[in-house]
């Protein structure tokens, strides 16, 4: 029944959120850390009540999560806030889901607190159309600080210094580096090898520009003969274990280096292991002055609208300086925004100082994670990742083949789109 006083109420009421507003959040943070991170935001959105009504689909770096959104959507069932990051955002915006959140961004200073690469992931057609939560470095070499005092092994700088540490600990009867199988982690490994042997502009004409001649740059080969050179300090029969699994044998020293972004850190802390105490964090060797990037953020969807005032609040939150304090020593990354003072620096460990260090020296520094979606639609990155894993795993394709492959399937992508060179 239309009740006429409750109607003038919340007419009067305005733009204030209603008690108790739910807003459904699907995101693919499903290990201890990423669960401890979300928790947190929950909690400070309750603090503001706003009920966040959790919808996490399991499967590291987002596989899943992006097909029950898709399926969600096409059902008419879209969450009111979603983990999107990267190009797709456009994709969606460009449908016509995606609430802009001009006056949020207005109202928080987002065009002077964000750097203008944070700022250009979450604009779409000059207006903000996503929140984001942290900024994560994906060129970590992870390694256990207990295991290389033991055999006086030093911090690996160089590729060199890795070999000579995996040949130890390979010595000791220890796997010198943990890597699950799974496509997302090989190629996760691979875009930092890439890094490292053609620094950021090379990088950005693989898989920015994708340029099909830079696949067969010798740079490019020798990040391929990279990724099986690190393979062989692998258990090879190693099978699609989840990253946060690879995090345990870190820390129980059933191997000695990992490779991977620095949500790693988060889930080491998590599990009560100590920075330079029992594990300790250094850059993929040659990659220290760059950061190969991922920003996480949130889309809110605009259904009938009738969740605006809720979700322009949550937006505003995610980024105020005491949540990205909070949420981001949970998570490991590190706060997207650049005005942070001397208390919010101090709070920061030695690998998140590091980070946000080097990714505010700017673009010339940076490079985006094609696994992690910055840098490509969802088909490229889809296409490359499992060309990388299946070289990866078939040590029978010769890396010149592979680049041949590469490169053809690179071109074929360009002209579907159009993009031909
Ligand atoms: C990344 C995401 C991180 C982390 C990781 C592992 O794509 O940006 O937040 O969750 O996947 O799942």
């Amino acid at each position: 029944m239309f009740d006429y006083k409750v109607s003038v109420l919340a007419l009067l009421l305005g733009a204030s959120v209603h008690a108790g507003e739910s807003v459904d959040v699907l995101h693919w943070w499903t290990s201890a850390s990423e669960r401890g991170a979300a928790r947190f935001l929950q909690n400070r959105l309750a603090d503001e009540k706003i009920d966040w009504r959790d919808a996490a689909i399991p499967g590291g770096g987002g596989v899943g999560a992006m097909r029950v959104l898709k399926s969600r959507v096409l059902a008419g069932k879209q969450p009111a806030v979603a983990q999107l990051i990267g190009p797709a955002i456009a994709e969606w915006a460009d449908l016509g889901l995606i609430l802009e959140l001009d006056s949020v961004a207005k109202a928080n200073d987002w065009n002077h607190v964000l750097s203008p690469t944070i700022r250009q992931l979450l604009i779409h057609r000059e207006h903000f159309v996503a929140a984001p939560l942290g900024l994560h470095r994906i060129n970590n070499l992870y390694y256990n600080v207990k295991l290389f005092r033991k055999l006086g092994l030093a911090e690996p700088k160089t590729m060199d210094d890795l070999k000579r540490a995996a040949l130890r600990l390979s010595a000791a009867g220890i796997t010198p580096m943990g890597q699950s199988s799974e496509a997302w982690q090989v190629a996760t490994l691979f875009e930092s090898l890439v890094l490292m042997e053609g620094g950021p502009a090379f990088y950005r004409d693989v898989f920015v520009k994708r340029n099909a001649s830079a696949y067969l740059d010798s740079r490019f080969g020798r990040a391929l003969s990279r990724l099986r050179q690190l393979r062989s300090y692998t258990n090879k029969s190693a099978r699609e274990q989840p990253w946060s699994e690879v995090a345990q044998q870190l820390s129980n020293g059933q191997v000695g280096m990992v490779v991977m972004g620095d949500w790693f850190k988060g889930e080491l802390l998590s599990m009560g292991q100590k920075l330079d105490v029992d594990f300790a964090c250094a850059s993929v060797p040659n990659t220290q002055q760059y950061h190969l990037y991922s920003i996480d953020s949130f889309v809110m969807f605009t259904g009938d609208y009738s969740q605006q005032d809720a979700q322009e609040k949550m937006a505003q939150i995610l980024v105020s300086p005491a949540v990205q304090q909070g949420y981001n020593r949970i998570k490991g990354s590190v706060p997207v925004r650049r005005d942070l003072d001397a208390k919010a620096m101090s709070s920061l460990d030695r690998c998140a100082t590091s980070s946000w260090q080097t990714f505010n020296k700017g673009k010339s520094v940076q490079a985006p994670s094609l696994v992690h979606r910055m840098a490509a639609d969802e088909k490229f990155k889809d296409a490359i990742v499992a060309q990388v894993q299946k070289f990866y795993l078939d040590e029978s394709i010769s890396v010149q083949d592979n680049q041949q492959r590469m490169a053809a399937m690179v071109r074929a992508l360009n002209a579907q789109e159009g993009n031909i060179e």
